[in-house]
């Protein structure tokens, strides 16, 4: 009894510090003490709880079939899954969460939450914010490996899905009170930089004394310095040397090489600066001095073997070993990740690392993972633990790769643009240039083009390829961020007309869910700390996405069968409005979209 009392007591203080938003959770306690009354002997079994499916319950318990399976034969008081059941209920101790409970089929209990207590929870919320409806991790520090593009060459829509789903998931684990590190692993190293810097030298003989190169079009000057590379044999030798001098740290190459590489940074940030995205890089020639130490250790557990000239990790189940000393000597991709692991583990002290690119790359995190686990560094399948976030490609709509129309790479800035004036023209259409001044439409139009970007790639499942389609994105209607920015900015002005200081009456109001469409918003607001659990531990954006396009949906049921504004529950419903604006704010928070109040 001591043991189960020191449990339960262990439980709620968990789930005091993990954030009190969490439903199933605080569910979860409630069904765990029925559990141990119900069944005392088995003190291992953990209580399912999961959203209702049917019209009969909020949540579900769905503890009963296990558990009776399991005391089969044992005990005697229970003759099948719907006894145990019933007794669960029969068990359930007082709470204010739960206005009832039945059994349905062999043994499933339905939950129906009290309304009195929804409605609480979210005059809570409105009262001392929704910071208390953030999931807690388990962890204090996490590493987001994302964007991550090449010096001297373009950054592509695949960058910009891994910046777009980095920056969400980086958002939302800051969110549930992680410490995110949020790293750009940029290609700043590699043998294509002595092709660059002898091309340099030659274009430019007086490149010392600019503080910046005038180079306008560095891929441009990539592919004229790999011509000169491939077409004459006296530069391609030089070019090896300038590899050499500049691995070896010889300061005039180390110059131009960071010359080289500020002039795509300077690119890349006005990327970011326009998404709104925050990283900081640290390139792959950062971990550059660590990889010999970094291979001794793997070499002292007898990991690495050599192999056809190279040096490798064989890993099982795989046909081609990891390289991680080239045959030449040098080290690769494979190697400076294994090193930006250990750093991470051991120096940064990361305990959950999350690396986002496309699918393609797959089997390379496969691999040194896999490494990594053989060499001991990630002990268990909890934490530290490390996940590839992997995505499908941009398509464009001939089905194909996403390119311009002469076939070039897509320019991510000129995409930005065509989102922006897109989204202004509409607005303009709207009547909105002779209503607002130029700065608000213009402020307007970016948050709605950028979020119509974000949101179109967001809400589907990262995995599966996408089609890039302006119309698409941009349409006010359908499940695009146009739709959903405007919801939010029609709330805030129903709150705005009422003439009412929402603030006060957060302080003095009360929220009251008798009709059914408002019980349903408000249950469906109690599920956002959940969502946001959920959409986190498991790396899935369009989760958050799927939750808040139904929080519209529900808000609008809401809307067009309760009054609002002049009824006798006006200020209930006004509050129930906030509590939708708040949570919907959070969701756009979350994904990186800036909300819109007006439109
Ligand atoms: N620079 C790589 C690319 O453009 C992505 C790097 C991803 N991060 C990593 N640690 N490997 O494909």
């Amino acid at each position: 009894r001591v043991l189960i009392a020191s449990r339960i007591q262990a439980l709620s203080t968990m789930a005091a510090e993990r954030g009190n938003g969490n439903v199933k959770r605080q569910l979860a306690e409630v069904f765990e003490r029925s559990l141990r009354a119900t069944v005392p002997s088995e003190v291992d079994v953990e209580p399912i709880i999961t959203v209702g499916t049917g019209n009969f319950g909020d949540y579900q318990c769905n503890n009963a079939m296990g558990v009776f399976s399991k005391i089969k034969g044992k005990n005697a008081e229970f003759k099948n899954p719907r006894s145990v059941g019933e007794a669960i209920i029969k068990n359930l101790p007082e709470s204010e969460l739960v206005e009832s409970c039945s059994v349905a089929g062999p043994g499933f209990v339905n939950i129906v939450l009290s309304k009195t207590w929804l409605a609480k929870s979210i005059q809570n919320m409105l009262a001392e914010g929704i910071e208390t409806w953030a999931p807690k991790l388990p962890i204090k520090r996490a590493v987001v490996d994302f964007s991550s593009p090449n010096i001297a060459k373009e950054m592509h829509v695949g960058h910009l899905r891994s910046t777009i789903i980095g920056d969400t998931l980086a958002r939302m684990l800051e969110f549930s009170g992680v410490e995110v590190l949020r790293r750009n692993h940029v290609g700043d190293w590699g043998t294509q930089f002595g092709m660059l810097i002898e091309f340099l030298f030659e274009q430019f003989p007086q490149w010392e004394n600019e503080t910046e190169l005038p180079i306008k079009d560095l891929e441009g000057f990539y592919k004229q310095s790999k011509k000169r590379f491939d077409d004459d044999a006296e530069f391609k030798q030089r070019a090896q040397k300038a590899v050499v001098s500049l691995q070896g740290g010889d300061s005039k190459y180390r110059e131009a090489w960071s010359k080289i590489c500020e002039i795509s940074r300077r690119e890349f940030q006005k990327v970011y600066v326009r998404l709104g995205v925050q990283l900081e890089e640290k390139g792959e020639s950062f971990y550059n001095p660590y990889i010999p130490k970094v291979l001794d250790i793997l070499r002292s557990k007898n990991l690495i073997e050599p192999s056809e000239g190279a040096q490798v990790i064989f890993i099982e189940g795989k046909q081609i070993p990891l390289i991680v000393v080239k045959s030449d000597g040098g080290f690769n991709y494979a190697s400076t990740d294994l090193t930006a692991l250990w750093y991470r583990l051991n120096e940064e002290k990361a305990e959950w690392i999350i690396y986002v690119t496309d699918v393609g790359q797959r089997e390379h995190f496969e691999m040194f993972f896999h490494a990594a686990k053989l060499a001991g560094w990630l002990p268990s399948d909890k934490y530290p633990k490390v996940n590839h976030v992997g995505f499908g490609l941009v398509l464009g709509e001939d089905g194909k790769r996403f390119r311009t129309r002469s076939s070039e790479v897509v320019r991510l800035v000129d995409l930005l643009d065509e989102a922006k004036s897109r989204s202004k023209d509409a607005l303009i259409e709207r009547g909105k240039a002779t209503e607002w001044s130029e700065e608000q439409l213009l402020q307007t139009a970016e948050a709605v083009g950028y979020g119509a970007v974000k949101y179109a790639d967001l809400k589907n499942n990262r995995l599966t390829n996408y089609t890039f389609n302006f119309d698409q994105m941009l349409n006010d209607k359908g499940n695009t961020a146009v739709y959903l920015l405007y919801a939010h900015a029609r709330i805030c002005s129903i709150i705005r007309k009422s003439g009412k200081d929402i603030e006060e009456l957060k302080k003095i109001g009360e929220v009251v869910l008798d009709h059914s469409d408002e019980r349903a918003l408000g249950l469906h607001l109690l599920h956002f700390s959940e969502i946001v659990e959920e959409a986190c531990s498991n790396l899935l954006p369009n989760v958050l996405c799927e939750y808040l396009y139904n929080l519209s949906e529900f808000f609008t049921k809401f809307y067009s069968n309760c009054q609002v504004v002049g009824s006798p529950e006006e200020t209930s419903r006004l509050l129930l409005c906030e509590a939708t604006a708040v949570v919907m704010r959070t969701c756009f928070k979350l994904l990186g979209i800036t909300p819109v109040y007006q439109i």
